[in-house]
């Protein structure tokens, strides 16, 4: 399927914002290189996309999207999306059934714009469902590829997905592995449409192999760096740190854990 989004492109050469010039939580001040993605362009980003789910699924019918929260890294992505759905939503509501003593010479009151309703014909909407789910793909040391991947937290994934909607939503796509296996998986509950949106695509080279193809709605495509703030982490830490920042050397040596345990 052709991309439907207008990601902002991060080139190699962007040599990122000084972490003196953000508001960054002291307790992680000594461990960010830099900030490569700001929290207001980050949310500013979610509104546009937002828009762009919102024009392909949103219906006269409401018909329902299914969103997929892939825990843990994608949560805040995932509520920040989520509302910007909600609102818009809100904002697609009529404005025929304003009551008389709000409408100017007779007129419904809008605020202008063509994208306002007053016959109430063109009113599309998209209400949501709601799933959250964890995704091992790791079973010991070794990475599972294929049906092999698990998928954990939908009690009842044929009702959930089945005939439906779906969108999974991620925080990343790097090497698109762990996405090509959950896409499988999910496949098995034969949704009505199956994408994904995910907050970052990674540039990484694939060394010759197949290169996964772009995420169906992205936010940014990001130079192949380690990636930490807005709900990402580094062995759990910096999930709450506001802006996408690099981690700095400091940082991965304080937070590195032995892998043995
Ligand atoms: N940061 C955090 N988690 C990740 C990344 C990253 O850059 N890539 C894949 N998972
Ligand atoms: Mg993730």
């Amino acid at each position: 399927m052709e991309a439907i989004s207008h990601a902002v492109i991060i080139p190699d050469s962007f040599l990122s914002y000084p972490p003196s010039s953000f508001c960054i939580p002291s307790f992680y001040a000594k461990d960010v290189d830099s900030v490569i993605i700001p929290e207001g362009l980050i949310r500013d980003r979610i509104k546009g996309l937002a828009r762009e789910i919102f024009n392909v699924y949103a219906s006269s019918a409401a018909e329902p999207l299914v969103l997929v929260c892939v825990l843990k890294s994608a949560f805040k992505f995932f509520s920040a999306l989520q509302l910007e759905i909600e609102h818009l939503n809100v904002e697609s509501c009529g404005t025929s059934d304003f009551p008389q003593s709000l409408q100017i010479n007779g007129e419904p009151k809008t605020n202008g714009s063509k994208n306002s309703h007053p016959d109430g014909q063109t009113r599309r909407s998209l209400p949501l469902f709601c799933e959250f789910i964890r995704v091992k793909s790791y079973v010991n040391t070794q990475s599972v590829t294929g049906s092999d991947v698990q998928v954990q937290g939908v009690l009842c994934p044929e009702e959930a997905f089945s005939q439906k909607n779906v969108l999974i939503v991620e925080d990343i796509i790097d090497s698109g592995r762990t996405m090509q296996a959950l896409i499988q998986n999910l496949k098995q509950h034969n949704p009505k449409s199956l994408r994904v949106a995910s907050m970052l695509w990674k540039r990484v080279a694939h060394g010759g192999k197949s290169v996964p193809y772009p995420p169906d709605f992205f936010g940014f495509e990001i130079p192949d760096r380690f990636v930490i703030g807005f709900g990402m982490d580094y062995n759990e830490k910096f999930r709450d740190l506001n802006h996408l920042c690099i981690i700095n050397e400091a940082g991965i040596q304080r937070y590195a854990v032995n892998p043995s345990k």
